[in-house]
C-alpha cells in the first residue's frame, strides 16, 4: 500500500476501533513488558501505549512486539525523529505525540509507521486536518475542558475523531467513550507504580475497568 497520511490513518482507525481503551504505561523494566502486555490481553485490553519516558521503552516495545500476539503496541510521548526510527525497528505499530510536530510527521512517513499527533485547539486541528490527519490525540483531556470541549470542537470538525488522554480514569471513562467524536481513550490509571514494583501482574486484572 502506498505510504501516505491517509493510508496510515486508515490503519490508525482499524487499530483504535478494535482496541479503544489504551493503557499508557512507562514500563520501568523492559524485562517485565511481556508479562504486562499478557496481563492486559487476558483482561480484554488489546492495545498498549508504551511511553518513551525512560531508557527501557524501546526494549519494552520490542519485547511486546516479539512475544505477545494479538495486542497492538505503540509508542507514546514520542518527541524526535530518531525515536520514530527506533520505534519502527522495535516493532511498534504506531507513534503518538502530545502535540503536532512536522518532523515527526515526516519521519513517520519515511519509516512507514502511522502517526497520531496531538491537537486540541481549532488552529492545531486545522493544521493537522490539512495534512490528512483525521484521528488526533486530545491531551491533556480533562485539563483542556474534557467532554464539553470535545463536544464543542467536534461540532465544527465533523470527520475528526479523538483519542483522549489526560485525567481519564474509571470514574469518567464512560462519558468519553459515549461521545461520537471519541474513537479511543488512554489512561495511565490501569497499572500503578506499586504493581510494577511488586510485579503483581494479577492486580492489573482487578484494577482494569473494561
Ligand atoms: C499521556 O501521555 O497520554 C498521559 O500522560 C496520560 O494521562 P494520565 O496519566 O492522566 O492518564
Amino acid at each position: 500500500m502506498k505510504i501516505t497520511v491517509e493510508n496510515h490513518q486508515l490503519k490508525v482507525k482499524e487499530i483504535l476501533e478494535a482496541a479503544n481503551i489504551i493503557p499508557v504505561v512507562a514500563i520501568k523494566e523492559a524485562g517485565d513488558a511481556t508479562d504486562i502486555a499478557k496481563s492486559f490481553l487476558s483482561c480484554g485490553v488489546k492495545n498498549i501505549e508504551v511511553l518513551m519516558r525512560n531508557d527501557q521503552a524501546i526494549e519494552a516495545i520490542k519485547n511486546i512486539a516479539d512475544n505477545v500476539n494479538d495486542i497492538h503496541v505503540g509508542a507514546g510521548t514520542v518527541l524526535s525523529a530518531d525515536q520514530v526510527e527506533q520505534v519502527k525497528k522495535a516493532g511498534g505499530q504506531y507513534v503518538i505525540s502530545p502535540g503536532f510536530d512536522i518532523e515527526l510527521h515526516e519521519a513517520c512517513l519515511k519509516h512507514d509507521i502511522p502517526y497520531i499527533p496531538g491537537a486540541v485547539t481549532a488552529s492545531e486541528i486545522q493544521n493537522c486536518y490539512k495534512l490528512g490527519y483525521r484521528y488526533l490525540k486530545f491531551f491533556p483531556a480533562e485539563a483542556m475542558g474534557g467532554v464539553a470541549t470535545i463536544k464543542a470542537i467536534g461540532s465544527v470538525f465533523k470527520d475528526i475523531k479523538f483519542c483522549a488522554t489526560g485525567g481519564i480514569k474509571a470514574h469518567n471513562v464512560k462519558e468519553y467513550l459515549e461521545l461520537n467524536r471519541i474513537i479511543a481513550v488512554g489512561t495511565s490509571s490501569m497499572i500503578t507504580d506499586d504493581i510494577q514494583t511488586s510485579k503483581s501482574w494479577d492486580a492489573i486484572e482487578r484494577l482494569s475497568f473494561v
